[in-house]
């Protein structure tokens, strides 16, 4: 901690000034530390939820790369709701926590909260999703995925594999949380790669939260208010899942009468792929952990990093869902 950290500094500064040679720090032992003086670095990380298979694996990533890194981590989860991150980043800031890392919920409303940590000294990372704050120093560096090109990559493959088509190709899309940059930035990719092919018409386009549930509940309104479907566009795995039962309940046959594209290539998601019923996946990682923990010490010992750091990721057709399965680990 900011304050336990200073005050070991003086004490280690006097001992060097009256020890010559040898003699150490002061260990301490409610510190954490290894009581030679190395504090651990306290991380206060708030994370969006729990809404998705790929949220779990993100989870499980941060927290084992930080025990892993010997970080201390203070995790909080928001449940999906802006107004519990701003109340963990402000608990954070009082708790005095070395660095502050969250995926935000929404892009938009950070600048006041982050003003209020960089007043207080205390670094902060962006990690999975970005925030619109269009003062850039309020964070020191943004890691995760290029959404907008998940999204086109999905459009390109559709645009490919619906060239043969002569009529209109109904296209239904849905949509991750509102106001979140993976929903504006996928919608956004997926509208750019198909502009130019007015066969592709999106029909519909609806939040279904990144649920499973919410994923199967709109796909139910969605096959009730559109005689004719040709594909679904999912923003995430679970809602393209989710989806699937509402396609079945309807007597139609997934990944037959109905293309289905999804994100994230979790586990369920790549074994939908490989039986058939989804059809393309364009990769999101969830596994940003040990590459968090690797900025949270540079930027703690005051390194420059980066300003963006993007994830590296692929896409899965069918048959490549079939060879990656049996070593995927989430
Ligand atoms: O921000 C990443 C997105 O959030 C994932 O694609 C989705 O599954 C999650 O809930």
């Amino acid at each position: 901690m900011r304050n336990r950290r200073m005050g070991r500094n003086v004490v280690a500064v006097l001992a060097a000034a009256l020890l010559v040679g040898g003699a150490a720090a002061c260990g301490n032992s409610d510190t954490g530390g290894d009581g030679g003086g190395n504090e651990k670095i306290v991380l206060g990380f708030s994370q969006v939820g729990a809404e998705s298979g790929w949220r779990t694996a993100n989870t499980t990533s941060i927290k084992e790369a930080a025990a892993e890194a010997g970080i201390e981590l203070k995790f909080d989860d928001a449940q999906q709701k802006q107004e519990n991150q701003i109340k963990a980043i402000r608990n954070f800031i009082q708790q005095q926590v070395d660095v502050i890392a969250f995926s935000p919920v929404v892009e938009s409303g950070w600048d006041t909260v982050l003003k209020e940590a960089k007043d207080a000294g205390i670094p902060v990372i962006l990690t999975d999703r970005a925030v619109d704050s269009p003062d850039k120093t309020l964070y020191k560096t943004f890691l995760g995925s290029d959404f907008v090109k998940e999204g086109r990559l999905s459009g390109e493959w559709l645009v490919e594999n619906t060239k043969d088509a002569t009529g209109p190709v109904n296209i239904v899309e849905l949509q991750g949380s509102t106001g979140s940059a993976p929903a504006n930035d996928r919608k956004e990719g997926f509208a750019e790669a198909i502009a130019a092919n007015p066969n592709l018409k999106v029909i519909a386009s609806q939040s279904g939260e990144f649920t499973r549930a919410g994923g199967k509940q709109v796909m139910e309104q969605f096959l009730k208010a559109n005689p004719k479907i040709d594909v679904l566009f999912a923003h995430n795995d679970d809602m393209g899942l989710g989806a699937l039962e509402a396609i079945t309940a309807a007597g139609k046959t997934p990944g037959k009468d109905i293309i289905i594209i999804t994100i994230d290539a979790v586990k369920d998601g790549m074994q939908a792929l490989a039986d058939g019923k989804f059809n393309f996946i364009a990769e999101c990682s969830p596994l940003l952990g040990p590459q968090l923990m690797d900025l949270v010490k540079k930027v703690h010992a005051g390194e420059e990093v980066p300003e963006r750091i993007e994830t590296e990721e692929t896409t899965f057709t069918q048959e490549q869902a079939k060879a990656a399965l049996p070593s995927r680990k989430y």
